[in-house]
This record gives structure tokens, sequence and C-alpha cells, in this order.
């Protein structure tokens, strides 16, 4: 069987584009593949958190995992930090790693502009995530598109090591999900939505209320066309609430197209909000059931004891390629 592994980060509750870009994805994957799936949490302090926001995000995440599908017989769940051979392994792939490929990372560039102090760590991301990966010898990584310049990297740091040390890592292979790769802002849809957006009404969290659902995407930017059709170039509000239609409602574009032909932005927003809500209800149901249960601090702790043992080994292999320390 192959293996995947995926994670995401707590930086604030999931949005929409994360569930579509990943979590979605992930659920599906679990039946044909041995699946590690994690909570990056020292990922999220590569930007300021409030610790005790942090906290309450994490557990908040894995119970969204686990509402979402994640099957405890299938996928191993864990959280980063519990796993310490993360920060071992991207130490050693941050040796091996230049500052100027670092500095190219679009994602560094845009979390860093107009900021007096960058942390050193928002810098080393990518080998953090490239140590997440190769960690679990996965063949193939589900994410959405903004996360395949880091994809990139991950596999040519591990051509790297094994061409410089020895060939210990399995090379990635990226996942894009073929429609809603890329869920954009609803507010500026030439951006990807983000859950730290600092305009709320950008993003829909997996936990926002019907009301909220209702008025986001009410007031989300479109044209004034009123025309419902999918040109991204010419439409991309529009066009990203037909990609959220169709991939939570089960219809293709077309369909959509053919069912709104004539009809004004109100009628489509209104019916759109109705699918967002009847796909997000059985999620936050389940969800409030697990957050705070003993049934998910049994499903972390038999994850982080799983991905301990994969993850050890895997930095044993590193740090005797890499010659530290005496022979293991
Ligand atoms: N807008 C999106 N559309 C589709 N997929 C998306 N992903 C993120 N945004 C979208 C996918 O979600 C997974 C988890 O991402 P992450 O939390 O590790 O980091 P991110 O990509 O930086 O996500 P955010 O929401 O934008 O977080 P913040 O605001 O903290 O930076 C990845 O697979 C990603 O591709």
């Amino acid at each position: 069987m192959k293996t995947i592994f995926s994670g995401i980060q707590p930086s604030g509750v999931i949005t929409l584009g994360n569930y579509v870009g990943a979590i979605k994805q992930f659920i599906e994957l679990q039946h044909d593949y041995e699946c590690y799936f994690c909570v990056v949490d020292q990922h999220a302090i590569t930007v300021p958190q409030d610790p005790a926001q942090l906290r309450k995000n994490i557990r908040g995440l894995a119970a969204l995992y686990v509402a979402a599908g994640l099957d405890r017989q299938k996928a191993t769940l864990f959280i980063q930090s519990e796993v310490p051979a993360h920060a071992q392994a991207s130490w050693m792939l941050q040796c091996i790693s230049y500052i100027g490929e670092l500095e190219r990372m679009t994602q560094f560039k845009d979390k860093s502009i107009g900021k007096e102090a960058v942390s050193a760590g928002l810098l080393t991301y990518p080998p953090l995530m490239a140590g997440d990966i190769l960690l679990y010898e996965a063949d193939l990584v589900p994410v959405g598109e903004d996360q395949k310049q880091h994809l990139e990297l991950t596999r040519d740091l591990a051509e790297r090591f094994n061409r410089r040390y020895k060939e210990i890592f399995t090379i990635p292979d990226i996942r894009i999900p073929k429609v809603g790769a890329r869920i954009m802002s609803l507010q500026e849809p030439t951006k990807k939505m983000s859950k730290s957006d600092s305009n709320q009404k950008a993003f829909i969290t997996l936990l926002d209320t019907p009301k909220q659902i209702e008025k986001k995407i009410k007031s989300s930017v479109t044209d004034s066309e009123g025309i419902i059709k999918f040109d991204i170039e010419n439409k991309p509000g529009v066009s990203n609430l037909l990609s959220i239609y169709s991939i939570l409602g089960g219809k293709t574009i077309e369909e959509l197209e053919a069912q709104y032909e004539g009809k004004g932005y109100g009628e489509f927003k209104g019916d759109l909000a109705k699918v967002v809500v009847d796909a997000l209800s059985p999620i936050q149901e389940r969800y409030y059931e697990l957050v705070e249960s003993k049934e998910l601090d049994d499903i972390l702790d038999e994850g982080a004891e799983k991905a301990n043992v994969q993850a050890s080994k895997m930095v044993r292999k590193m740090e005797n390629a890499m010659g530290l320390g005496r022979k293991k």
C-alpha cells in the first residue's frame, strides 16, 4: 500500500478552502492508502500566535479532521509537536537548504510583506514541511495548489540528500484536486481564501453558523454583469462561487450554468448558502460531540505513538547517513 502524508496548520478555524483543498481529499484517499494526517502546530508558530488560542485551535482542528470523516482504523492522526522527530529532521534539512531558494518561496514573500520583523522560522518553513513528508516515506501528498512550490522544494531536498549522503528518501508526488484546488477569498476573489485573513467576511470557516454563512455568501464580491457563468479571468467572484457550489452540491459547473441561466445573483447566492449549510451541519454536529471528548484524546495518543515509531526510525537513518552522533 502506498503512503500519504498531509498536514494543516492550526492557525485559525479551518476554512472551506482547507476543507475542499485538503480534508475532503484526505477522507476520500484513506480507503486506498496508508495515511498520516497531521496538525502542524510547529508551522503555525512561524507567525505570532496567542498560546491559549493556539491550544484551542489544535484540538479544534483535530476534532474537525475526525468530524469530517477521518477513520481512526484507516488513518493516523497526530499533532506535529508530539513527535520530536519533525524538529530534528527539519534541522538536518535546513542544513542542506539554500537561503536563496527559501527566499524565493511565494508564501514567505507574501507573509513577510510589509512586516518590520520576520521570524527565521517563516523562512525555514519549507524544510520543516519537507521533514514532515519525508519522515513517513510518503509517495503522495494531497494539497491545494498554494502548496505546489513547497512540494517541489521538498522533492529537490530529498533528491539532494539522497545524492549527497545516502539513498534513504522516497521522492513524493503531489496530488492537487481537479476542482477546488484554489478556493478564493469572498471579498477579493483574485486572492486565495485563508483562515488568517484579517477580513472575517473573506472566508467561511467550518464552524460558521447558518446565519454567518448566508451573510458572507450574500455579501461576496461578484460583478455587475448578472450572468452566472464560469470565467475565471473576467468573472473571478462568480467562478469561485460556482466551484464551491459544484464541489459541495455534487453538480458539474455546466449543470449549474444551465440551472441558473437567466436567473440573478440573489437567487444563486441564496441556494449556494443552503448547499454550504447542508454540507457543514453534519460535520459541525459531530465536531461538538468530539472536541472535548476522551475519544479525541485517545485518537491523538494512538496517532502520536504510531507516528513516533515511524518518524524516529527515519531520523536515525538521516543521522547515520549524515554521520551525526554515534552509529545507532
Ligand atoms: N484557498 C484554498 N483553496 C484550496 N486549498 C487550500 N488550502 C489552503 N487554502 C486553500 C490547502 O489547505 C491545506 C492546509 O493548509 P495550511 O493550513 O497548512 O496552510 P495554508 O495553505 O497557508 O492555509 P491558509 O488557510 O491560507 O492558512 P494561513 O492563513 O494560516 O496561512 C493545504 O493543503 C493547502 O494547500
